[in-house]
């Protein structure tokens, strides 16, 4: 018996207790912590474990071009850290699509086999809520783009959110998650819908959603052996986190048509130097090549004819495009990078028709804690990806346009006018000649919308797009739709073996 409780070092059991949560009345205190050391004896040991490990063109081009699918099991040999003896131990290599690099992952929750398929089951699993009816796939559906498709998610007991739900796709490079970035890892995300009492919750006190929750999991015995050789522990709020944040970050999607023309643009300017920039030929080149392999999803995905014609027009169109979207409406300032996004925070005023602050918008500032507020900030939301928006409409954090047509209309009136509107989404020449008139006492232009104690003129940034460089703009943006989400990852019914624990 002593030497029992002295085999649990006591700094971690402490560590278990003080997690222990909910503190309710003694009869209502929820029974299991939310995290708890591994055991080792039931956790899979280094040479039973699978990790799982991203390839990506940019990392290791030579494997990369060798691996045939997005799946790939194979072997490594490698020293177990414990006993510095090699051992040769299953490995799954995915294939990071083209266009993107390996998304980040967290020190503290390294990719595993075992993490994965429990992820992955979690994701699915309606008994996270309270009902038993709601699942992370209720409005983040595989079939739909991993989204809801619907202006706001609907959650247990048919309760309607205020938010458009966004896609899971390539969340993994979010540098922070939600519209307002109030989750900074997928982890700390995952952890929300469970007790929110829109999305997943009846619990009159949301502090019981989770033990709650763990309650119902562990009360499932086909999970126990799973979080066993996953975590070496039972089920625990902390490891449900994990594991679901460990699958959503192989649901990734790349080599879209652009990703594409952007390969043959490089092959090119190697070949006969050149500006890198894709231009129609690079274009045709893919959508040939598309047309060739029968790739249907690209090809539908543009909504074009596959007759030499039909090709040679879609391909000039998207390459003034890219040229519309890196230049004149320069979605650009804030769409950058291998996801098409700054990571940062911007008012566009979409909730601003005219031009007053609903409360319930105040986006990123609302999250700002004290000695960090900036004005700048009110109604600014996180700047999503441009890729994979076919299944993803309607677009915007309310939902608010639901064809890509009307986000580019947005965007060629500049948005909405509201008193902080985006400085990159303002035509200050405009406003410097409010200034001026106001300086000389003339007369302001009476379309100018002046906001604040300030008076101050805020005049949205109008791009002037004719009616075809908005076609053009419009079938970029569906060229920026890549491959389908991979089965394995996509649909609920695959999951891979469970790797065994030998003695
Ligand atoms: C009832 C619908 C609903 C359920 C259930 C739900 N979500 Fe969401 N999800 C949303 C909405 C709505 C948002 C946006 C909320 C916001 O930004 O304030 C969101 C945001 C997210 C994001 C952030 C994406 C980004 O780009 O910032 C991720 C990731 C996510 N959910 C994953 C999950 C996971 C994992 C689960 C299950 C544990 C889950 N969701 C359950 C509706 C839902
Ligand atoms: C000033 C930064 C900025 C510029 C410039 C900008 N965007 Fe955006 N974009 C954002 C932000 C921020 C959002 C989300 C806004 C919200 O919901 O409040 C967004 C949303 C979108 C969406 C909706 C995505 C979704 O999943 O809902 C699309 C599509 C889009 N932008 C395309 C474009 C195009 C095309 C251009 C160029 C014409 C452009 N953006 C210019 C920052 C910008």
């Amino acid at each position: 018996m002593m030497f029992k409780v002295w085999i649990t070092p006591p700094l971690v059991s402490c560590l278990a207790m003080a997690l222990w949560c909910g503190r309710g009345p003694a009869e209502e205190r929820p029974v299991s912590p939310a995290w708890m050391p591994a055991d080792e004896r039931v956790k899979l040991s280094f040479k039973d474990d699978t990790p799982i490990v991203f390839v990506s063109r940019s990392s290791n081009s030579a494997q990369w071009e060798e691996l045939r699918s997005f799946w790939n099991e194979g072997t490594e040999t490698v020293p177990d850290p414990r006993t510095g003896q090699l051992v040769t131990r299953k490995v799954i290599r995915i294939k990071v699509p083209l266009g993107l690099t390996a998304p980040p992952v967290p020190q503290e929750n390294p990719m595993t086999l075992a993490k994965w398929i429990l992820g992955k089951k979690l994701y699915f699993e309606t008994a996270l809520s309270s009902d038993n009816t709601v699942s992370c796939a209720s409005c983040h559906d595989p079939a739909r783009g991993f989204t809801d498709q619907t202006k706001f998610s609907t959650g247990i007991g048919g309760q309607l959110g205020g938010i458009n739900a966004p896609t899971v796709i390539n969340s993994a490079y979010n540098f922070r998650q939600f519209w307002d970035g109030r989750a900074e890892s997928l982890e700390a995300q995952a952890q929300g819908p469970v007790q929110n009492p829109i999305e997943m919750t009846n619990e009159k006190n949301p502090e019981h959603a989770w033990p709650k929750a763990i309650e119902r999991i562990r009360a499932r015995p086909e999970y126990t052996a799973l979080f066993q050789a996953a975590f070496g522990s039972p089920p625990t709020r902390d490891a449900v986190a994990k594991a679901i944040a460990t699958y959503e970050r192989t649901v990734l999607s790349g080599n879209s048509i652009v990703d594409r023309a952007e390969m043959v643009m490089r092959a090119r300017i190697d070949d006969d130097g050149g500006d890198p920039v894709p231009i129609a030929q690079d274009f045709e080149k893919v959508l040939l090549e598309a047309v060739e392999k029968k790739d249907s999803h690209a090809l539908k995905a543009l909504n074009i004819g596959q007759d030499e014609a039909s090709i040679k027009t879609a391909a000039a169109s998207l390459a003034r495009g890219r040229a519309l979207f890196f230049g004149k409406a320069r979605c650009n300032a804030c769409h950058v990078g291998e996801n098409y996004t700054d990571n940062q925070f911007h008012n566009l005023g979409v909730d601003f028709a005219d031009g007053q602050i609903p409360s319930t918008s105040l986006g990123r500032f609302a999250q700002l804690p004290l000695g960090h507020k900036n004005e700048d900030l009110i109604g600014a939301f996180k700047t999503p990806t441009t890729r994979a928006l076919l299944k993803t409409a309607p677009y915007m954090h309310n939902g608010g346009e639901d064809s890509l047509e009307k986000v580019v209309d947005f965007y060629d009136r500049g948005g909405n006018a509201n008193e902080f509107l985006d400085s990159k989404m303002r035509d200050y020449d405009a406003e410097a000649k409010v200034y001026l008139a106001r300086a000389a006492g003339r007369s302001l232009d009476a379309n100018v919308k002046l906001f604040g104690l300030n008076q101050k003129p805020i005049v949205p940034l109008k791009l002037n797009l004719t009616p075809q460089e908005k076609k053009d703009l419009v079938l970029f943006l569906r060229g920026l739709e890549g491959d389908p989400i991979d089965p394995i990852v996509a649909d609920p019914r695959r999951f891979p073996e469970f790797p065994k624990k030998s003695n």
